[in-house]
């Protein structure tokens, strides 16, 4: 991880002082760097061990950040990471073109690399998941939102960049599209579970190790899995109460929803949903030799039981 953030460091440069602040501010206060390490374990569970690794994997880090800029600005948050966002220090305006100024500097990498198939992966990856963004914008204080329709945002804003993550190392490493797709599976699985905790954490979370507000889903309107299955399993009394606070939003009784949906068993079901979709990441990886890396995949979709941030 080392070389990766040396990568990342080193391709922040700029003319422009706000821009290198903005960047500098996001990328220093840290963060999982989740995407990078999946990338990395996956090109050392099939053995590629070409410096292209590093590139590719500050490569997407800088789209998940750009996400990030973005995403903090539509969601209008103001935490992330343990700090304020950069829409509240910076204003949206310098959120949303430091945005693009990631995302443009994604594709100067990723064309260094000039392999045509990682730039069709990296391409649609990200098109796909501004698809996925505007698919939930459009389902803003939706109460009707279906678990399937549900599943497809998240596959979208969210899985689609482990997908290409894990997808990737195979590409490089020329492997045959059997292994390509069995890695892209294990990304997909394993981005999709771990959006599904991030939204148990978003009703069953804690600020301070998350780093993140709680409750900020159901303040933007925003549907979510366990609200889908309280919905459904609540009392016929009840639901009008979440519709509620789906529909209108304002003023509403945090408290008095979050203990409706913990009595429903939203947050068990929810969990169980994602702990589902960590299992279908590590069958995917049957066929991978046994490496230390393997194992750290796999170990990667087996932490997501305890994800507490
Ligand atoms: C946050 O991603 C956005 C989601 C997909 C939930 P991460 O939780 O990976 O964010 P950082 O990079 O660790 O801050
Ligand atoms: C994360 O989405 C942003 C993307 C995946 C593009 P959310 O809005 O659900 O995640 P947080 O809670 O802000 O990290
Ligand atoms: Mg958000
Ligand atoms: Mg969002």
């Amino acid at each position: 991880m080392m070389q990766v953030d040396h990568v990342i460091a080193s391709r922040l440069n700029t003319g422009v002082p706000l821009v290198g602040q903005v960047c500098q501010y996001i990328i220093s206060a840290g963060g999982k760097r989740l995407r990078p390490a999946l990338l990395l374990m996956m090109a050392g569970a099939l053995k590629y061990q070409q410096a292209t690794r590093f590139q590719l994997a500050a490569v997407v880090e800088f789209i998940h950040t750009a996400t990030l800029l973005h995403d903090d600005v539509v969601d209008e948050s103001t935490l992330r990471r343990g700090r304020d966002t950069a829409n509240q220090l910076f204003g949206n305006a310098a959120s949303v073109l430091v945005g693009d100024f990631l995302y443009s500097r994604a594709f100067q990498m990723m064309v260094e690399v000039n392999h045509m198939r990682v730039m069709e992966v990296l391409a649609e990856a990200t098109n796909v998941i501004a698809e996925g963004e505007v698919m939930q914008l459009m389902n803003t204080r939706n109460a009707d939102l279906t678990h399937e329709e549900y599943l497809q945002v998240i596959r979208s804003k969210t899985a689609k960049l482990f997908e290409a993550s894990a997808r990737l190392p195979a590409i490089v490493a020329g492997l045959s599209t059997e292994i390509e797709n069995a890695c892209a599976e294990y990304g997909q699985a394993l981005g999709t579970a771990f959006q599904i905790i991030d939204d148990v954490l978003d009703y069953d979370g804690d600020v301070q190790t998350l780093g993140k507000n709680l409750g900020d889903d159901l303040r933007e309107g925003k549907v979510t899995l366990p609200m889908i299955y309280a919905m459904a399993h609540v009392a016929a009394e009840h639901k009008h109460l979440l519709v509620d606070a789906i529909e209108t939003g304002g003023n509403v009784d945090l408290d008095r929803v979050l203990l409706l949906i913990r009595q429903s068993g939203a947050l068990e079901f929810t969990r169980a949903a994602a702990w589902a979709e960590a299992q279908r990441a590590m069958d995917a990886l049957t066929h991978l030799p046994e490496t230390r890396f393997k194992e750290g995949l796999l170990q990667l979709a087996r932490s997501l039981q305890h994800r507490r941030h």
